[in-house]
């Protein structure tokens, strides 16, 4: 019997050699963790749908945040949960606006740790939309111009980068324009630029209280079924100004993070959003998965993928993991 030439094993046999050709690498420089800040003090409210994630008063969120730093994670992603609620999100756009003092404590405590906030009107609306409403329709222009003014309250309270997710029409360049007008020539925009409408988003809709209270966000958020799509929405943000563009969720659109890879040569961001890390998380706690080794390559998949960054709950315990790996295998 002819012997093959090429086996493939022989790469494969010692973890010396593996280590040496892998060709993706995940490292905790590439992850990015979601915070929730709550009003209040002394608050660690937990969200039932995902074990381990809790809305943070400003304290408790600064213990996170500090964690996270030293762990050498590079960037905090903030979202808020507002005291109250209105038909155009005022609290979005408020100077002592949760987000905005999250972003100011986290910049006076930990000046090393980047602040990215969320820029969307969803969790500070009455209606639960991310955008204004009339007529029962979402408005665009209308909407972009809040965003505008959201993202610049963002920066006047110390973030930066500002990370625009409402998917309304032309709001990047609107948020380049206000940002540089008043000054903020070098802040990046991070786009959730092929944002899907997806059924992931459950758990998160817990946590930030966003839940639509009519239709779904069906007519800005994008269909499941389009790639070609995605391309198109990417290039607009990319004309627009975009720094960091992104696919949204991961998981279920590898082949979206692929094509967005192949075509732009942007860092790319990935959100692993809430539900994938609730299915993770609830299959380990059944014992039906080993929740540590399906969290990895998750994770090393969405690299693979091509996301530079990946937005991910899991961000500690990540990091967590790989600094005992790196120690292991530096014995
Ligand atoms: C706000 C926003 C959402 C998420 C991030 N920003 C929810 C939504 O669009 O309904 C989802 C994140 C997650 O599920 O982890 N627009």
């Amino acid at each position: 019997m002819a012997h093959p030439l090429y086996r493939p094993r022989r790469l494969r046999e010692s973890p010396l050699l593996r280590r040496m050709v892998r060709e993706t690498r995940l490292g905790v420089e590439n992850l990015i963790l979601p915070l929730f800040a709550v009003h209040g003090r002394g608050v660690r409210d937990p969200v039932t749908s995902m074990p381990g994630v809790s809305r943070l008063s400003l304290d408790e969120l600064l213990k996170e945040a500090k964690d996270a730093a030293s762990m050498g994670i590079p960037a905090v992603l903030l979202f808020g949960v507002p005291q109250s609620k209105d038909p155009r999100g005022s609290e979005a756009y408020a100077e002592d606006g949760i987000v905005q003092q999250a972003a100011r404590a986290v910049k006076e405590t930990i000046p090393d740790l980047l602040v990215i906030t969320d820029v969307c009107l969803c969790q500070y609306t009455s209606h639960g939309h991310c955008g204004l409403v009339e007529d029962g329709r979402i408005k665009n222009d209308a909407s972009v111009e809040l965003l505008a003014r959201v993202a610049l309250s963002h920066m006047e309270s110390g973030a930066d980068i500002v990370a625009p997710s409402d998917m309304m029409d032309g709001r990047v360049g609107a948020i380049r324009e206000t940002l540089d007008e008043a000054g903020y020539t070098e802040t990046p925009i991070m786009a959730y630029s092929a944002k899907y409408a997806s059924a992931f988003y459950g758990p998160f809709r817990e946590a930030a209280d966003s839940t639509p209270q009519f239709g779904d966000r069906r007519s800005y958020q994008m269909d499941p079924a389009n790639a070609a799509e995605a391309i198109r929405e990417v290039g607009l943000d990319v004309d627009e100004g975009a720094d960091i563009v992104m696919v949204k969720p991961a998981l279920p659109y590898l082949d979206v993070i692929a094509r967005v890879r192949q075509e732009f040569g942007l860092p790319l961001a990935a959100y692993s959003v809430s539900g994938e890390y609730a299915m993770i998380k609830a299959a380990g706690r059944l014992g039906w998965l080993d929740e540590e080794r399906c969290m990895l390559e998750a994770l090393t998949a969405i690299r693979r993928a091509g996301a530079d960054l990946i937005i991910t709950y899991f961000a500690r315990e990540a990091a967590r993991l790989l600094e005992r790996q790196r120690y292991a295998s530096s014995l």
